[in-house]
């Protein structure tokens, strides 16, 4: 079983995937939490290099790539392995985000984009992917709090620093995704409070496990 969070700046992924995984362990299931970029040795390296903000003259294709190369390593040596294992994998992004990031609010060809995840990832895609759903003005601020007050969060803020508009593209790629794949998808209000947000993701959770366990 293979799902993925997505969600904008500051939709609270990290907080929601540590609960995830403690309410997996609780429930007996065998859980393995990852996150892209960076889930592999060599996933940090290129994280580092795609959210340095001092690369803000990376070009689009140089980022598209990128975080492909991450996502390669990471299915090769900790996803599929782990599927394989018969492991609940839980993913903090995978591929939506590339569709919506490198897609809908870079402006790259999202044909393109489909065909080299399936060239270089065999298409492979989740089962269930959580929507962290915001408002672009109220993740940026949550975003930006976190910035200011911790120094890791600073060194990763290359997208952070993209414009309003670049976020609003990221937030309506998302929904379009959502749109065109609903099955796929629960969107997650994540303007409520972290306990509700848990139990929104819980509902979500319970509905595929007992579909698919
Ligand atoms: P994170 O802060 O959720 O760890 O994500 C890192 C950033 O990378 C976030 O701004 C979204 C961006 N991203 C892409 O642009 N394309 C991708 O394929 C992925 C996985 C993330």
């Amino acid at each position: 079983m293979f799902i993925t969070l997505e969600g904008i700046e500051g939709s609270g992924k990290s907080t929601q995937i540590a609960a995830i995984a403690r309410w997996l362990k609780e429930a007996g299931y065998d859980c393995l939490t990852t996150r892209e970029p960076g889930g592999t040795s060599i996933g940090g390296q290129i994280r580092s290099v795609l959210l340095n903000p001092a690369n803000d003259d990376m070009a689009s294709g140089t980022e598209l790539l990128l975080y492909v190369a991450d996502r390669v390593q990471h299915l090769e040596t900790v996803v599929r392995p782990a599927l394989a294992a018969g492991k609940v994998v839980v993913c903090d992004r995978y591929f939506d985000a590339t569709m919506v990031y490198q897609g809908y609010a870079r402006g790259l060809d999202k044909k393109m984009i489909l065909r080299l995840h399936e060239l270089a990832c065999g298409g492979l895609t989740p089962d269930l992917t959580l929507l962290l759903d915001l408002a672009p003005e109220e993740g940026l601020a949550r975003a930006w709090r976190r910035i200011a007050s911790d120094d890791a969060h600073a060194a990763e803020s290359r997208f952070e620093k993209e414009k309003l508009a670049f976020h609003r593209r990221v937030r309506e790629g998302y929904l379009d995704l959502v749109r065109k794949q609903p099955q796929r998808f629960a969107i997650i209000d994540a303007n409520a409070d972290v306990a509700a947000v848990s139990r929104q993701i819980e509902a979500a959770l319970n509905v595929v496990l007992s579909f698919k366990c």
